[in-house]
C-alpha cells in the first residue's frame, strides 16, 4: 500500500514526529539514515518577529537532509499562518504541516496549537489561506478534539479535506489529555472512513507488532512515532521493515549502538558548536541510555563531561563497561 502528499510517494511506513526539543537536524538525519521514511520539523512560530534569532534559524536548517523536507509552522492568525508558510516554502520547505496538536500552555495561550481546535471557523481560516498561499502540499496535525467533553476529529477533518489540506496526522487524544490515557485509535478510525486524504496514526507506538495493531484498527496510511525514537531512534526501521515485510527485526548490537550514538554526538557538537552541542548531547544520552540499570554508574561522569572529547570518551567507556561500579570489568 501506498499514497502520495502531492508529487512525492511513500510506502506503508513510519514516520518521525515532529517533537521541539528533540527532532533537531541532527535527530531527524539519524532517524532518516536509521529507517523513517519521513521527518517533521520542530515546529517553527509563524511570528516574523522570531524569524532572525538563533533558534529559529538552527530550525529552520535543512542542509544536507534528503527530501522532502517538512516544516512545521504554528500560530494562530490567518493570514500571519499564511505569510509564515510563503516564507519557509521560500528557505526549502517542501511540505508544510500545520500544528494544531501542541498542548503546551505556552502555545495555546496564544491561541495556537490544540487551542485552535475549538474553534472550526478559524481552523478553516488558517487552513484556506494558507493552502492558497503555497504551491507545496500542505499537512495538518491535529489531535482528537479540543476537551474530553468536544471530541470533534471528524468535523475538523471534514474541513481540512475541504480546504485542500493532503494528509492528516491525528495524535490520539484531546488537548485535554495531554499525554495521560491511552490514544484512541477508534476516533482515527471513523475519521479515516470519512477522509479520502491520507491519515498517519499517532500516539503510543512503542514497537513493530504495535505499529501493525494500530494500523489495522485505524486502516491509516502509516503511523508516526515520537516519544519511544528518544530512547530508540533505530525503532522506525524495525517498524519500517516489519509493515513492509512481516519479518521482525533483531535489536540493534552494542557495536551499532555506539556508533549511532557517537555519531549523532559528533553531528550535534558540529551543527551546535562545542559548547551547546554537549549540552544538548546530554539529553539524547539520558533519554537513550537512562533506562539501563547500570547507566547511573557514569550518569555522574557523562553529565560532567564539558569538551566533545570527553563526551565521547565517557560514552565509549559506558559501552566498553569500562568504570567504576558494579558492572566494571577491569580496563
Ligand atoms: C518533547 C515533545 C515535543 C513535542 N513537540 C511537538 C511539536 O513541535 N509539534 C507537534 O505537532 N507535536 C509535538 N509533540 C507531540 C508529538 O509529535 C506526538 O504527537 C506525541 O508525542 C504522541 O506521539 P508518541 O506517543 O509516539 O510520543 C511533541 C511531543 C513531545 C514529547
Amino acid at each position: 500500500m501506498s499514497f502520495n502528499i502531492g508529487p512525492y510517494n511513500f510506502g506503508n511506513c513510519a514516520v518521525l514526529a515532529p517533537m521541539a526539543g528533540v527532532t533537531d537536524r541532527p535527530f531527524r538525519q539519524l532517524c532518516r539514515s536509521l529507517g523513517a521514511r519521513m521527518t517533521v520539523s520542530e515546529m517553527i512560530s509563524s511570528r516574523p518577529d522570531l524569524r532572525d534569532n538563533r533558534k529559529t534559524r538552527l530550525r529552520m536548517d535543512h542542509q544536507g537532509e534528503p527530501g522532502p523536507i517538512i516544516v512545521q509552522i504554528a500560530g494562530g492568525i490567518p493570514q500571519m499562518m499564511a505569510e509564515a508558510a510563503v516564507y519557509n516554502v521560500a528557505q526549502g520547505a517542501q511540505i508544510i504541516d500545520i500544528n494544531m496538536g501542541c498542548p503546551a500552555k505556552k502555545v495555546c495561550r496564544v491561541e495556537a496549537g490544540s487551542a485552535l481546535l475549538k474553534d472550526s471557523k478559524l481552523v478553516e481560516s488558517i487552513l484556506s489561506s494558507v493552502v492558497a498561499a503555497v504551491s507545496v502540499p500542505v499537512t495538518l496535525k491535529m489531535r482528537t478534539g479540543w476537551s474530553r467533553n468536544h471530541r470533534n476529529a471528524l468535523e475538523i477533518a471534514a474541513i481540512a479535506e475541504a480546504c485542500g489540506i493532503q494528509a492528516l496526522t491525528i495524535h490520539g487524544r484531546t488537548r485535554e489529555d495531554k499525554y495521560l490515557g491511552h490514544a484512541e485509535y477508534e476516533t482515527m478510525r471513523r475519521v479515516k472512513k470519512n477522509i479520502k486524504i491520507p491519515l498517519v496514526a499517532n500516539g503510543d507506538i512503542d514497537s513493530a507488532k504495535k505499529a501493525e495493531m494500530v494500523m489495522d484498527i485505524t486502516a491509516a496510511d502509516a503511523i508516526m512515532v515520537g516519544r519511544i525514537a528518544q530512547q530508540r531512534p533505530w525503532i522506525l526501521g524495525q517498524i519500517d521493515q516489519f509493515l513492509t515485510t512481516g519479518r521482525e527485526a533483531d535489536d540493534p548490537s552494542k557495536q551499532q549502538k555506539l556508533r549511532w550514538l557517537t555519531d549523532h554526538l559528533r553531528n550535534l557538537h558540529a551543527f551546535y558548536g562545542e559548547h551547546q552541542g554537549v549540552r544538548i548531547a546530554r539529553k539524547h544520552i539520558n533519554w537513550q541510555l537512562g533506562h539501563n540499570e547500570k547507566y547511573k554508574f557514569i550518569r555522574p561522569a557523562l553529565m560532567q563531561a564539558d569538551t566533545a572529547t570527553q563526551q565521547l570518551q565517557a560514552i565509549e567507556a559506558y559501552f566498553d563497561d569500562c568504570y567504576p561500579g558494579r558492572f566494571a570489568r577491569a580496563c
